[in-house]
């Protein structure tokens, strides 16, 4: 069984965002609305070896707010074992950095992904003497292992989904795809040989395509893409010049959106994570997130907590 605790719901900027004077962002100040770390998962088979997926730059907080992942032993520990990471993006890898200090850890990540960090020589603070950095292939599931090398009863395989580049890599002269590669952004599909549970996680997904809908058929558990409701959102709210679709998202609603796209895919669990602080489904009370639970779809929430 799988242990899967949700650290932050939100996307890039969290709930409230710091600069974010907006009504939802201000109720969410008020505590008027559930506020929200960014983006990032903490999954075990165990229950004792924990994997990140995603290092958002909420960690240090996410870490204090978790029992699960306190210090269990002597006088440095972490259950954490290491992470892996879906993309570049900073609300995905700039919780890394609280990880510095000589805890042996394993970082799982595209080769594209780690020529990232090794050009951002900051990620160095992870001392290469104890962190140890694997380059994962997509399509290839490997065994996450503790950093004393033994299984961890999970096995993860990285795919392509359709995405974008990291904002501050993205190569203006490069054509509409901004120099974007198909190991620039993965979904993982995290399966236990023991028990033959399985989930998938995509956080970020820019359109569905048959292959990835062939892939969601029929699995019990996915936690999915939920930055935006509706494409244009950010543009309508003031808050923004950009569409969903300029930043590597599909939307919840419309007739190309998740909701949409879900529909006929004999999920057993659905739920949005890396939710945006401009989407109304974060608002308890809104039709918007009554229109997605009667769709079947959950809407994540920091500290929730899922077996599969
Ligand atoms: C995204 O998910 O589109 C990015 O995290 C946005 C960002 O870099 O702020
Ligand atoms: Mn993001």
């Amino acid at each position: 069984m799988f242990r899967i605790l949700v650290l932050g719901s939100a996307a890039g900027g969290g709930f409230p965002q710091w600069n974010c004077n907006s009504a939802a962002c201000n109720l969410a100040r008020a505590g008027e609305a559930r506020p929200r770390t960014q983006s990032s998962l903490a999954v075990s088979a165990d229950g004792e070896h924990w994997f990140l997926f995603n290092a958002s730059p909420d960690l240090r907080q996410q870490i204090n707010d978790n029992p699960p992942l306190h210090p269990k032993r002597d006088l440095r520990h972490s259950p954490i074992a290491g992470a892996v990471l879906t993309n570049a993006d900073v609300d995905h890898i700039g919780g890394l950095l609280n990880l510095r200090e000589s805890t042996p850890l394993v970082i799982h990540a595209t080769g594209r992904v780690l020529a990232t960090l090794r050009a951002n020589t900051i990620f160095d603070v992870l001392n290469p003497d104890f962190v140890e950095r694997r380059r994962m292939t997509l399509g290839q599931a490997f065994e996450a292992l503790t950093p004393d090398g033994a299984g961890a009863g999970m096995e993860i395989e990285p795919f392509a989904v359709p995405g974008k580049v990291a904002l501050y890599l993205e190569d203006p002269e490069a054509g509409a795809n901004f120099g974007t590669h198909e190991e620039d952004t993965v979904g993982l599909h995290v399966r236990s040989r023991e028990t033959g549970s399985h989930f998938l996680y995509v956080p970020g997904c820019a359109a569905m395509t048959p292959e990835l809908a062939q892939r969601l058929s029929n699995a019990p558990l996915v936690l999915f893409d939920g930055t935006l409701w509706q494409d244009d959102e950010m543009i309508e709210a003031g808050v923004g010049v950009k569409t969903g679709k300029r930043m590597g998202h599909m939307s919840m609603s419309g007739a190309d959106g998740t909701i949409a796209a879900f529909e006929g895919l004999q999920v057993g669990r659905k739920i949005f994570v890396h939710i945006n602080n401009t989407n109304p489904t974060l608002l308890e009370d809104s039709v918007e997130r009554r229109a997605a639970q009667a769709a079947g779809w959950e809407i994540g929430f920091d500290g929730m907590e899922i077996s599969v």
